[in-house]
């Protein structure tokens, strides 16, 4: 019996000292064992820096930087339906809402032996700022979100998924991957595909095909 009120006594304790005081307010700066966000490192406007070597806290914008609000180019020629679904291949990767297609929608990105290059390179800059951090640059499945314990990252240079499943991964998520649908539009979801059927094909390449770029360096 007297274990009985010890341990009920311990419960009540636990219970109101993690239930009862909430939406309290205090005067005091309260304890914190683990720190909140507000609490952190930071510099006020106007406020010197040793950490730079001019001294200066504030910066300049990093280059490349976008102003908020202005439409990439990609995003300005893509229609207005660029966020759009249909039925269609173009729109979610399937015939018929459930046979997956493979290959690129080629009349509905107007793609031209031109223009294909500048695609796939579109491509290559939507992939290594949204996938690479766990795909790595060379999709190889071993970015470094991976190499720090996400389990099950994917290597999509061998994967077998077509191009169709691929593109629905990219619009709906799956398992630990979070969708991306909401922030790359139609056309880049399918510049990503391009690109992923590039580095594919690199893979393969035979020898002589790239050993011009090998040998000038441009092939890291
Ligand atoms: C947070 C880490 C993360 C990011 C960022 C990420 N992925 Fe993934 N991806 C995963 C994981 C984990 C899986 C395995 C999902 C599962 O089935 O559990 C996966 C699976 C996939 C697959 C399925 C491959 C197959 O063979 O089944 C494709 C395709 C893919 N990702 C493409 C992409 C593309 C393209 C991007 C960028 C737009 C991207 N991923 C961004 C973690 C990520």
């Amino acid at each position: 019996m007297r274990y009985f009120f010890i341990i009920y006594l311990l419960l009540a304790v636990l219970v109101v000292s993690i239930g009862g005081f909430r939406g309290d307010k205090f005067k005091n700066t309260p304890i914190r064992i683990f720190q909140d966000m507000d609490e952190q490192d930071r510099i006020n406007p106007q406020q010197a820096s040793d950490f730079f070597s001019d001294g200066l806290g504030a910066r300049q914008p990093v280059e490349e930087t976008v102003p908020q609000g202005l439409e990439p180019a990609s995003i300005a020629d893509a229609s207005t339906q660029s966020f759009a679904n249909d039925n269609s291949y173009y729109h979610n990767g399937m015939y018929d809402d459930q046979v997956l297609g493979t290959g690129l929608p080629i009349k509905e990105l107007e793609l031209t032996e031109e223009n294909l290059p500048a695609f796939i390179n579109r491509g290559k800059i939507v992939f290594n700022a949204n996938c690479s951090g766990c795909h790595g640059i060379s999709g190889n499945g071993k970015g470094v979100v991976a190499s720090y314990g996400v389990p099950g990252v994917i290597n999509l240079i061998t994967s077998e998924l077509p191009d169709g499943g691929k593109y629905d991964v990219i619009v709906n998520g799956r398992g630990n991957m979070s969708a991306f649908g909401y922030q790359i539009d139609l056309k880049d979801r399918w510049a990503i595909i391009a690109y992923l059927q590039a580095l594919q094909y690199s893979r393969k390449a035979p020898l002589d095909l790239v050993k011009d770029a090998y040998e000038a360096g441009s092939a890291k």
